[in-house]
């Protein structure tokens, strides 16, 4: 099977590093910035292009890893290659509509990985559940090959699945991320060790292994503890933003243990 990348950022970037490692000959590495292709394709024996009327309508699989707001219009700059109409085409996004790529390829498809990716940073490919869709039975057939050549877990997932998936994905990472910002900058603020916290950051982790994380919440919030919110309402009054997501989340969790 031989695949064209288009897109090097940090999707692209792990995605071919692993297409690689597993065998799979990526023919060409697309990106607007030449340099970016180059970094990637040079690692990966493939060829770096700039100029996507110049891609190769020979290979297999062609995966769009761009920004989801240009995944429509790269589909259609890539469907006025010659050669290129009949080929399988698909992206990589969570929240993307197939349509982006249906629109102008009649083989189309999606190849979600769903995990958070930065360049700088390893992953284990192997646990990353990889999302897999497209119109035609042979199509989703390939995707699924090729999603068990690089990882134990592929699913087939709608559209409409994927969507939701997203949004759970961004409340349950990004948000959390965002979180862990928030209690840096706080305790840096106040010259305190962050790291004093990375044991309860992992612990919240571990513990939903292998039970629901309704059943794990603890705190003021889930005890009801009214003069401990207060005093913390009051200190956060010297980050008015935070004081209002702490109000938030508070109620969502005294919320959830009401009903
Ligand atoms: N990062 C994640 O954790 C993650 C996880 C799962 C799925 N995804 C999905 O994977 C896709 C790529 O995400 P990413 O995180 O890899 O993004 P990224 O690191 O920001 O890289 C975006 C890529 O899109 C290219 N690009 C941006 N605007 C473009 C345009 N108008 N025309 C052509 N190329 C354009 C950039 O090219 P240049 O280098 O030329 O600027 C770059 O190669 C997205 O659909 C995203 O939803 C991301």
């Amino acid at each position: 099977m031989t695949v064209t990348l288009i897109g090097a950022g940090n999707v692209g970037f792990h995605l071919g590093n692993r297409l690689f490692k597993k065998g799979i000959v990526v023919r060409e590495v697309y990106s607007r910035n030449l340099e970016n292709a180059a970094h990637l394709a040079n690692k990966i024996k493939a060829k770096a292009i700039n100029d996507l009327a110049k891609i190769s309508p020979a290979s297999d699989l062609y995966i769009i890893a761009v920004k989801d707001d240009a995944i429509a219009s790269v589909s259609e700059q890539l469907s006025q290659v010659e050669g290129m109409r009949e080929n399988l085409v698909v992206h990589t996004s969570g929240a993307a509509a197939s349509s982006n790529i249906s629109n102008y390829f009649k083989n189309y498809g999606v190849f979600y990985p769903l995990q958070s990716f930065s360049k700088t940073r390893k992953v284990a490919f192997s646990t990353i559940p990889i999302c897999i869709e497209a119109g035609r039975k042979k199509d989703r057939k390939l995707l699924r090959k090729l999603g068990n050549k690089i990882s134990q877990k592929v699913a087939r997932i709608s559209d409409t699945e994927r969507a939701i998936l997203h949004v759970a994905a961004v409340i349950v990472n990004n948000f959390t991320n965002h979180l862990f910002h928030i209690g840096q900058t706080i305790t840096e603020k106040e010259q305190i060790d962050f790291d004093l916290l990375k044991p309860l950051i992992q612990e919240t982790l571990l513990k939903i292994e292998n039970l629901p994380p309704y059943e794990m919440q603890t705190g003021p919030a889930r005890r009801n503890d009214k003069k401990t919110i207060k005093k913390h309402l009051k200190y956060l009054q010297k980050f008015p933003e935070y004081a209002q997501l702490y109000t938030l989340l508070t109620k969502s969790i005294q919320d959830a243990y009401r009903r």
